[in-house]
């Protein structure tokens, strides 16, 4: 496996993030946000985005969240249990790369609610166009794309390729 076409470019990740910093700055300009960003997926998109939020008074903290086994979502997610207080009376916003069969925001997003959050949002870099196997939807999206395996721009084949630029679709090694 091996990354092949481009889908979103750098220039097009740069200019949608900025339009959702934007969109994000006017939502939470005062409310003081507890921006929770899900790691390693969330790496570049978090950084980039926390970047064009205009907000003084935003914090940021991150949780490390895993369920993937190369191409498949094996349905056990891991890393939950190290959300603590920091989410009491807090509106939260979720920054994640990707939504897919939705397991992964779902549980995140109750176990939030369950921590004493006063809100939680979810702002996704991208989202699959398919079914989800558990109810959950994104407040922002940067990209709605094909159901498809991407990499890049932090998105992992087995811990590989996030470091790339741009997303790219993952693709059989012909040879
Ligand atoms: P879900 O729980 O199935 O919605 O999957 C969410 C997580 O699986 C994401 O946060 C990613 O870390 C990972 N994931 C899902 N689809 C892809 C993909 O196409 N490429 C890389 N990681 C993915
Ligand atoms: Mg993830």
């Amino acid at each position: 496996m091996k990354p092949g076409r481009i889908l979103l470019s750098q220039t097009q990740i740069r200019s949608r993030v900025r339009e959702l910093g934007r969109a994000l700055t006017r939502r939470y300009r005062g409310k003081n946000v507890l921006v929770l960003g899900v790691m390693n997926g969330a790496l570049f998109f978090l950084a980039d985005l926390l970047r064009s939020l205009k907000l003084d008074d935003a914090q940021i903290t991150c949780v490390s969240l895993a369920s993937y086994t190369g191409t498949k979502s094996t349905g056990l997610l891991r890393g939950l249990d190290d959300l603590g207080g920091e989410c009491l009376g807090r509106r939260v916003l979720i920054v994640d790369d990707i939504l897919d069969t939705g397991r992964t925001l779902a549980a995140l997003a109750a176990r939030l609610r369950k921590l004493g959050a006063a809100e939680v949002k979810i702002c996704v870099l991208l989202a699959k166009r398919r079914r989800r196997e558990v109810p959950v939807r994104a407040d922002w999206t940067g990209f709605t794309i094909a159901d498809e395996f991407v990499v890049g721009y932090g998105l992992d084949y087995n811990g590989r390729y996030r470091n790339l630029k741009q997303v790219r679709v993952l693709e059989k090694f012909t040879k």
